[in-house]
């Protein structure tokens, strides 16, 4: 095992202290790790001695068994990276080590890894297809009433990502919650109450540099520019002689302008949020639809890339939603589910927009506008959008003024 990541010491770097995990680097484990086998460190005699096949038990061994335990293994098994991943941002978030910028590319590469995991997982069914339904077929009834409804790990990362309670498909008139007792249900509790991802993310981008109505104004800006730049154009088309095309431009422009009249109107954003068709807060969608314009700035780079790596997530947990459901269907048609759910019926209504979390951030794009209405920036917010990083500045907090 060449490069092996247990043996031997690692070159030290001065590592800021907000950005050290809790560990004491001073200790040597050398000594210690010298007598450590790959087969301890990985505690292996445990994960593969845990594939019990139902069917060989009850004295009749189907092969593909092995392979249905082992690909839901693995699944837990990255669910539980994706947990590890979302709690250690969660925390960043919620500690507001954000404020200093060096966390945020911790926060951004974990967001992206867990999207890795994720697009990963979403190939992982193809393994799994290799096994027909009749050879599914031949074991299934040992596996009832266990189901993948029960999986702890995939609700707690629907919960801690932000995909709400009200939302959820009903199923078999029994709540999500009810198919876990003790410290699982607890666990699942917990997750309800802590801050979700989307809740952390939405209080970091209502304080971006820039909305402040007393200073730069981003936002007071834009619906001036707006405005104008609609009426410009409605009379730049009306000044034109009559004709079927002009009927269509003026027809197009004004469903533009509908669409981004409709943005300004706070209390329209109000009515969407209590519907579940935005999740964010008025504020907060400002804030994304600035980084959104300004993402080359040096400051907003990373922010950018955040905000995409939330929509990868969300559009990866729709992506396995789809491959999970149609391997369903080849698997068991519409029979009902080993969990009692009407099955297909049941996993194809969970892949409406209900369960996608970043959904504002996907309709930014609706808003978009031509360049020369963005907002100019005014030489003090440029400033401070251009450099980087400064000693002791807290990102995403400070306003500047005009
Ligand atoms: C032959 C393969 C599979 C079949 C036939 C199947 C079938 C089903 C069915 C019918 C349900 C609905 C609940 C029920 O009534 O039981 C379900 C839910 C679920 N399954 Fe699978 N499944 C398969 C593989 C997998 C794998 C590999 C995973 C990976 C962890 C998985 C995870 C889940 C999860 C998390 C749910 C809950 C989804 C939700 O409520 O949104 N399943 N499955």
């Amino acid at each position: 095992m060449s490069g092996c990541p247990f043996r031997g010491r690692q070159t030290q770097h001065a590592v800021p202290s907000d950005l050290q995990d809790n560990c004491d680097r001073s200790q040597d484990g050398t000594a210690q790790s010298s007598k450590l086998t790959y087969g301890d460190y990985l505690q292996l005699n445990k994960i593969t001695q845990a594939q019990e096949l139902q069917s060989q038990k009850k004295g009749c061994k189907i092969h593909d068994e092995h392979l249905f335990i082992v690909t839901h293994q693995a699944y837990e098994l990255w669910f539980k990276q994706i947990l590890w991943e979302l709690d250690s941002v969660r925390e960043i978030f919620q500690k507001g080590q954000v404020r200093n910028e060096r966390n945020m590319l911790k926060v951004v590469s974990r967001i992206h890894r867990t999207s890795m995991i994720l697009k990963l997982l979403v190939d992982q069914f193809d393994v799994l297809e290799t096994m027909t339904a009749l050879d599914f077929f031949d074991f299934r009834k040992y596996l009832v009433p266990a189901s993948g409804f029960q999986s702890l790990q995939f609700r707690l990362i629907e919960n801690k990502i932000g995909v709400p309670d009200s939302l959820r498909i009903p199923y078999n008139r029994k709540h999500y919650k009810d198919n876990f007792k003790g410290q699982e249900n607890e666990l699942m509790l917990q997750s309800e109450i802590e801050p979700t991802l989307l809740q952390l993310v939405e209080q970091w981008l209502e304080r971006t540099p820039g909305l402040d109505p007393d200073g730069f104004d981003f936002w007071g800006k834009l619906k001036n520019n707006t405005d104008e730049g609609l009426n410009e154009e409605i009379a730049d088309i009306q000044s034109k002689p009559a004709s079927e095309a002009k009927e269509d431009m003026l027809c197009e422009l004004n469903r533009d302008k509908e669409i981004l009249t409709a943005l300004f109107d706070e209390k329209r954003h109000e009515h969407l949020l209590s519907k579940g068709e935005r999740r964010i807060s008025y504020k907060a969608l400002q804030g994304a639809l600035m980084i959104y314009f300004y993402r080359e700035e040096p400051r907003f780079q990373v922010p950018f890339q955040l905000l995409n790596s939330l929509m990868d997530i969300d559009a990866l947990m729709s992506k396995w939603r789809y491959n999970h459901v149609c391997m369903v269907q080849r698997m068991i048609g519409s029979k009902s589910g080993t969990g009692r759910s009407s099955g297909y019926q049941y996993l194809r209504a969970t892949m409406s927009d209900r369960y996608k979390v970043f959904v504002d951030f996907f309709n930014l794009a609706t808003f978009l506008v031509p360049r020369p209405w963005i907002p100019k920036l005014n030489s003090s917010l440029h400033k401070f959008l251009y450099t980087a990083e400064c000693g002791d500045c807290s990102y995403f907090s400070s306003e500047e003024s005009d």
